[in-house]
């Protein structure tokens, strides 16, 4: 136990519920690091789709913090991870985004490793030298009806089958396997990685901020509770709305209801299908289909948005035409990557089908204003005028189960 301990868990046990974190969660380094130990490190976290690894050969990396991983699939098709570190000295072995390859080879002195992570050539090495014992080392993958994801951990939590059987319904409708990345982004915030989580929680913020966005989604479906009779008004017609599609897209096959799991369990979760306003399709500028081509075997597009979320580190909106996965990765205790992939049919030609400045247009502005909103957080929270603060607890009970799991979750990694 480092000397920081006691005084972290003495800081987390003070923790006052209903409010803001005190201002080391978001700055400090030795907080920051055991973020990666206790969170990063021992959870199921999101990486990506399978379309990014769609073919024998294909790999992606992805950095943690410090932790460098490569996401495979492997040449029976099957799905592989590994610590993206050469078994030699340690050099890292990929080092662009996305690759397809035959072999992995370290480009040191050629290590070679088939994409069982075994190694299958090393020069020079001794007689005796046993290169069974020398293989990468391995990292749980786990697939979610398309959503990938991995485990550091040598035990992973054990609750990923039962989200995933919780889960799948919803999403395999979507078909994220017939998909292809359409369009990936990936934008630098300036704020701790709970920041950009806790704005993502909650819709507080979306009618001020959002001008984009909110032509296509309501605010109440994240938990925003209506104020002045406008406002109720429109809540009122908007509950309507969901009560009534819900029955009509759970009959057909949808399952669309809320499943809210966040705090109490490894792999919290929450999912729900909402409606979308106006032309109800999608989220775009005029509310309508970007792409032609539906996913899957769909022919309705009004199918509103499905909203699934993953603590700590993802989360992800299917309509009828188009997916948006965001994943968020830490990087600094003040630096935090947000990876955006927009998911279309795999036979969907651009030009023709759709134009990836309409399909992209509501969300890549949306990120940028959440992420000029995180920077502001962050430099309040950086400043010692700083004191934790209260949500409001009918529109921000969201963002409360986010610290609420993050809490637990550190306290269990401390044994405190
Ligand atoms: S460090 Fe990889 S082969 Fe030497
Ligand atoms: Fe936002």
């Amino acid at each position: 136990m480092t000397q920081t301990q006691p005084a972290l868990s003495a800081l987390l046990a003070r923790r006052r519920l209903g409010y803001t974190l005190e201002a080391q969660f978001y700055t400090n380094e030795t907080i920051f690091r055991q973020d990666l130990d206790f969170i990063f490190a021992r959870h199921w976290i999101q990486v990506g789709v399978e379309p990014d690894i769609a073919s024998p050969g294909d790999c992606m990396i992805v950095d943690i913090g410090p932790h460098a991983i490569i996401v495979a699939r492997d040449d029976d098709g099957g799905l592989r991870a590994f610590h993206n570190v050469c078994r030699h000295r340690g050099a890292r072995l990929l080092h662009t985004a996305k690759t397809n390859v035959g072999n992995l080879v370290c480009p040191y002195h050629q290590w070679t490793y088939g994409l069982d992570g075994s190694l299958l050539f090393a020069a020079h090495m001794p007689e005796q030298f046993d290169a069974t014992c020398h293989g990468l080392r391995r990292v749980h993958v786990r697939s979610l009806a398309g959503l990938l994801f991995i485990c550091m951990a040598e035990t992973p939590p054990d609750d990923f089958d039962a989200m995933a059987q919780t889960l799948a319904p919803y999403i395999m409708p979507h078909d994220i396997r017939g998909c292809r990345v359409a369009f990936e982004e990936d934008i630098i915030e300036h704020g701790n990685w709970k920041l950009t989580m806790e704005n993502n929680r909650e819709c507080y913020h979306c009618n001020a901020a959002h001008p984009e966005l909110t032509r296509s989604i309501f605010a109440e479906g994240f938990g925003f509770a209506p104020v002045g009779a406008e406002a109720e008004a429109q809540a009122e017609r908007f509950h309507s709305m969901v009560g009534a599609l819900h029955r009509d897209w759970e009959q057909g096959g949808l399952p669309s209801r809320e499943i809210e799991d966040l705090v109490d369990r490894p792999t919290g979760f929450r999912t729900e299908r909402l409606p979308l306003e106006d032309a109800g399709e999608s989220e775009t500028l005029d509310t309508r289909v970007a792409c032609r081509k539906l996913l899957g075997k769909f022919s309705e597009k009004r199918l509103g948005a499905l909203s699934v979320w993953t603590q700590p580190n993802s989360w992800h909106h299917f309509m009828s035409d188009h997916i948006v996965s965001f994943s968020v990765f830490p990087l600094t205790p003040e630096t935090t990557l947000l990876r955006t992939k927009w998911l279309v049919h795999a036979d969907a030609v651009e030009g023709r089908d759709y134009q990836c400045a309409n399909l992209t247009a509501v969300w890549r502005a949306t990120n940028r204003q959440d992420s000029d909103l995180v920077g502001k957080a962050a430099a309040g929270i950086r400043s010692s005028g700083y004191r934790p603060g209260p949500y409001a607890p009918d529109t921000e009970s969201l963002v409360e189960k986010f610290c609420a799991w993050y809490v637990g979750r550190l306290k269990i990694g401390l044994g405190t």
